[in-house]
């Protein structure tokens, strides 16, 4: 072992290396919220093997794609898991390289030298937001699919470009086979290659600067602003005094780092065992009553885009992510002052505070328009022309009168009348009753406070479809409760009265 140990040394220099990698010094002092970067490191190398894992039986087109997940998480040995790590993993991602970004602002770690550092971490934030964007849809699930259509969509309101961004994304103008494929080669080729390079100068970066002291060891007497000639001198005098008394990265920083990587790693575990990762019923393009959610990184930008007035949509699309790539790129060249601590950066200070207060403010506001996860009436999934019929019963708002499962959309400008409840209104009638019921009300009760529906207001063919979606409203029994039907019928010389 020595000897190859000493072979080895010989040529590739293995002494050189440690000396580089392991036995530098690092300033004293360090935070645990200087792990954040390796946790994230931990959290992808995660990504990678299980994400090899799930390739190996997943089929990138619409036709198997949902079943080979389905196959995954049924058939093969902890594949329920492996999908589960990646799924949790993929958030994990996100929130780590957030919490990372958010980590070197406060600190002003961005500043002299670091400033190609922050470039290349800016660039790896939108790789991994790449990552989540073309993973979402892989598991051509409802989800998946409509969440995938809503995002291209938004693409396809930038100004000028749109059209070809959205044809650059879906591979065509509908979303399908083409873009699954596109998505797939992005998610397992592109980005991963993208993502390793950026990180390995990013590293190499880390490697070579050092990792920035706490923030207020580069204050004391330093130049006010960085551009200050003098400033290059100060900042490595001060750092190699912070050094001098400073910790050797091994043992010391990766043992840290260790302690963290093994914690992030037992969360994603239980995650991933306890909550796993949900699977909707297979993409259904013709399902438009299908209400999308994309993942919640996304949410914050998604429901502003619902708050903003039609007009300004799409200026907003397009201008708010450019000018978050800009600020972001931009920062560490107008920040120009030297102070590091956020105590003496109000700017900053109102900056973050304002940002991370109008994400929360926006997610909480998105959840509280969540509609309920799953209609009320699925027993069981419901045929497609009682989708069709579910869509209409929306289309028409039945709901601002009529309330199913306690969901109701009440029009406030309206005077509504006493609706009956229609949770269980499929054990009461049969859909024929219905259809005739549907076409006109007042046939059946004279002074019925229902509106009839029958042509013009809906075809036959649309009165049809309610009516058998209707007859799938079966209360909280489903299918479990055979239906009693009390259906009566107006009398035919009635029938005949009425025009
Ligand atoms: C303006 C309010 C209003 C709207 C809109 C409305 N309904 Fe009604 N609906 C009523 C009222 C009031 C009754 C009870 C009156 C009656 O029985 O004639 C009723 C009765 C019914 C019944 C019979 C319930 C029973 O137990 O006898 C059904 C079924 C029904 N509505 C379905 C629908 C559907 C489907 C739509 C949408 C296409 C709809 N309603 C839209 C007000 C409304």
């Amino acid at each position: 072992m020595r000897r190859i140990l000493a072979w080895l040394d010989d040529r590739v220099d293995l002494v050189g290396i440690r000396r580089v990698l392991l036995d530098r010094k690092m300033p004293s002092e360090l935070t645990w919220w200087h792990t954040l970067g390796s946790a994230t490191l931990t959290v992808f190398t995660v990504q990678v093997v299980t994400g090899i894992v799930l390739a190996m039986s997943y089929s990138a087109s619409p036709d198997h794609a949902y079943d080979s997940i389905l196959y995954l998480q049924q058939h093969v040995l902890s594949g329920a898991l492996v999908r589960g790590l990646h799924h949790w993993g993929a958030s994990a991602m996100v929130v780590l390289v957030m919490a990372h970004m958010i980590r070197v602002f406060t600190m002003g770690s961005y500043k002299y030298p670091r400033e190609v550092n922050w470039l290349l971490g800016v660039g790896l934030f939108f790789i991994v937001m790449g990552f989540g964007f073309t993973g979402y849809l892989l598991p051509w699930d409802q989800k998946a699919y409509w969440a995938t259509q809503v995002g291209t969509n938004i693409a396809g309101t930038t100004p000028v470009v749109g059209e070809t961004l959205v044809k650059l994304l879906r591979g065509g103008t509908q979303l399908g086979a083409a873009t699954l494929a596109r998505f797939y080669a992005l998610h397992v080729l592109l980005l991963p290659v993208l993502l390793v390079s950026v990180v390995l100068v990013h590293l190499t970066l880390v490697v070579r600067q050092g990792i920035a002291p706490r923030a207020h060891v580069l204050e004391k007497n330093a130049p006010a602003r960085t551009t200050d000639p003098a400033y290059p001198a100060y900042y490595e005098e001060t750092y190699a005094a912070s050094k001098g008394e400073g910790v050797p990265f091994w043992p010391n920083i990766i043992a840290k780092d260790l302690i963290v990587a093994t914690g992030v790693i037992l969360v994603l575990l239980l995650l991933a065992h306890f909550k796993g990762a949900g699977l909707e019923p297979p993409a259904d393009p013709t399902d438009t009553s299908y209400v999308p959610r994309p993942e919640w990184y996304f949410l914050p930008f998604y429901q502003l885009l619902k708050l903003v007035p039609g007009s300004m949509e799409a200026a907003v699309a397009a201008g708010l992510p450019a000018l978050m790539v800009l600020v972001l790129l931009m920062l560490p060249f107008f920040d120009k002052r030297s102070k590091r601590m956020l105590a003496h950066r109000p700017v900053a200070r109102l900056a973050l505070f304002g940002v991370l207060g109008a994400s929360a403010f926006l997610i909480g506001a998105s959840v509280r328009d969540e509609p309920p996860a799953v209609p009320p009436e699925v027993g069981h999934p419901l045929n497609s022309v009682q989708r069709a019929g579910r869509a209409l019963f929306k289309a028409q708002q039945c709901g601002s009168c009529h309330a199913v499962a306690g969901v109701s959309t009440p029009d406030k400008n309206s005077d509504v009348p006493d609706a009956p409840d229609l949770t269980d209104i499929g054990l009461h009638h049969s859909a024929s009753w219905m259809h005739s019921f549907l076409e006109d009300p007042s046939r059946f009760h004279t002074d019925s406070k229902m509106p009839a529906f029958g042509p013009p207001t809906l075809s036959h063919e649309e009165i049809e479809e309610i009516s058998q979606y209707l007859a799938t409203l079966r209360g909280p029994h489903g299918d479990a409760k055979e239906p009693q039907f009390v259906d009566t019928f107006p009398e035919p010389k009635k029938l005949q009265e009425h025009p």
